[in-house]
């Protein structure tokens, strides 16, 4: 049977189950307070990240938010994919953003008047309903689907949940495949900063050196108006953001003539860990999965050969101009997510998270070396640890059998994201909240911890296409 259909949701009035699987009172608790989170940022078809600082629907905050809204109500868990993947453009893009229309257009920058999605997104194919951005983020959704439907396999069925996603989800991955593969060997390129997801990372520095800011008076960041300074990429790197973004714009969301291109090790995992899942999808659907299987099995060849750094025992980003970055990030950890990983590989990276570079003494994972000259305790992803990152190691270290340093930074995410209020991110060392309070993914991925603790994520071959 499956083990979360013996959970005890329920739906409220308000759709939210407070039933806590633990008799543990402070994970009877935490559970209750995370639940109250996603019931606070639910806007109806779709989760906010944040309220305040983020107050539509991103992309792969959706994809972490349903992995975590399962436990809850897998009917709101497979809707809030559902909601995202209606905004696909037809040229298969997933946007990053989808835009309500009930939020005011300057509570967010840069909001819908900057991308313009239904006019300049009109050659590639942008939905004529909803007004989105034109870049993507991370593939994590077909995982997230997979997670979805094996916590209510009979409601799914029921719904046709699968038979729905999966060609979308398909179209996703065939426009990563073939339109981002912009180094030629294979792997996927983001286009800008905000692709990747760890926006002002030390990893994007160099290339974004290249790059002629926007002036600073051409746009008003909205996001000072929430979060402190300190917290937050700069102005000078903002500048480079939106030159970036409206470049693209301007050639019409065309892929391959951008001036940022980097092949990245954790937006390559989480593609390779989807496509195992859309094997597995198809599976369900009665379709052989055995062809994505051997396609991700050639993306893992390729992330190790391409961007493997014997040298810093982890992966390292490549800039498609410069070449390799040597900054460390957790990107370059996040692989380790893969079961299909060469055993020596793996088993390094288990290494560099207790190593000096990320061995932090909250326990979590920061997002960037601790002893890099660009560290910062506290600036968006230039040093603070982030608790999606950490639910990917998490889930790793298990899958690698590392159950000892799996427990660990199981109990240190729980206690950290308890004791911060659910923070966007946290202090590494001090696990002083960060960001914006109340964050989806935080509260769901704890969620996810607390019920799933086997950790059964599925991202290679092995154990066989269940359904
Ligand atoms: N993370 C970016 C922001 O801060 C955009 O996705 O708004």
């Amino acid at each position: 049977m499956d083990r979360t259909a013996q959970l005890t949701a329920r739906v409220t009035e308000r759709g939210i189950a407070y039933d806590a699987p633990s008799t543990a009172p402070w994970s009877a608790s935490l559970h209750v307070r995370a639940a109250r989170v996603l019931a606070a940022n639910w806007t109806g078809g779709s989760t906010v990240p944040s309220r305040s600082l983020y107050p539509h629907q991103w992309s792969w905050d959706s994809a972490f938010i349903a992995i975590g809204l399962r436990h809850l109500s897998p009917l709101r868990a497979q809707t809030e994919l559902e909601t995202l993947l209606a905004a696909q453009w037809e040229d298969g893009r997933v946007p990053h953003i989808v835009f309500s229309p009930s939020v005011p257009l300057d509570a967010y920058f840069p909001s819908p008047d900057f991308w313009r999605s239904s006019t300049a997104g009109r050659a590639a194919g942008a939905p004529r309903t909803v007004q989105t951005s034109g870049i993507v983020q991370p593939p994590v959704h077909a995982l997230a689907a997979w997670l979805v439907h094996r916590a209510d396999p009979g409601l799914s069925r029921a719904r046709g949940f699968l038979a729905r996603v999966y060609p979308r989800l398909a179209t996703w991955h065939r426009y990563l495949l073939r339109r981002r593969d912009l180094g030629g060997g294979g792997l996927v390129s983001v286009v800008h900063p905000w692709e990747q997801g760890m926006d002002n990372s030390p990893c994007w520095d160099g290339p974004l050196a290249r790059i002629t800011p926007a002036a600073p008076r051409s746009f008003r960041r909205a996001d000072l108006d929430h979060g402190a300074p300190e917290d937050r990429p700069t102005d000078l790197d903002y500048g480079r953001y939106v030159r970036l973004a409206a470049d693209y714009r301007d050639g019409e969301y065309a892929d391959g003539g951008g001036e940022f291109a980097v092949e990245d090790p954790s937006f390559n995992a989480l593609l390779i860990a989807s496509e195992h899942a859309l094997a597995r999808i198809a599976a369900e659907l009665g379709a052989p999965g055995a062809a994505r299987h051997a396609r991700a099995e050639r993306l893992t060849a390729a992330l190790v050969d391409r961007l493997w750094d014997d040298a810093s025992a982890m992966f390292l980003c490549r800039d498609l101009r410069g070449g390799t970055i040597r900054e460390r990030s957790v990107s370059g950890l996040v692989p380790l997510l893969l079961p299909g990983l060469p055993r020596e590989v793996a088993g390094a990276l288990a290494g560099t998270l207790r190593g000096p570079h990320f061995a932090a003494r909250t326990g979590l994972v920061p997002s960037y070396d601790l002893r890099g000259p660009a560290f910062e305790p506290n600036r968006y992803w230039r040093g603070p640890a982030w608790f999606n990152t950490a639910w990917l190691v998490e889930r790793g270290l298990r899958a690698h059998g590392e159950k000892a340093a799996a427990d660990a930074l199981r109990t240190a995410f729980l206690h950290t994201a308890g004791d911060s209020g659910f923070a966007e991110y946290v202090d590494p060392d001090t696990g002083k909240a960060c960001g914006a309070p109340g964050f989806g993914w935080t509260a769901a991925l704890t969620l996810d911890l607390l019920h799933d603790m086997d950790g059964a994520m599925e991202t290679g071959e092995e154990g066989g296409d269940r359904g």
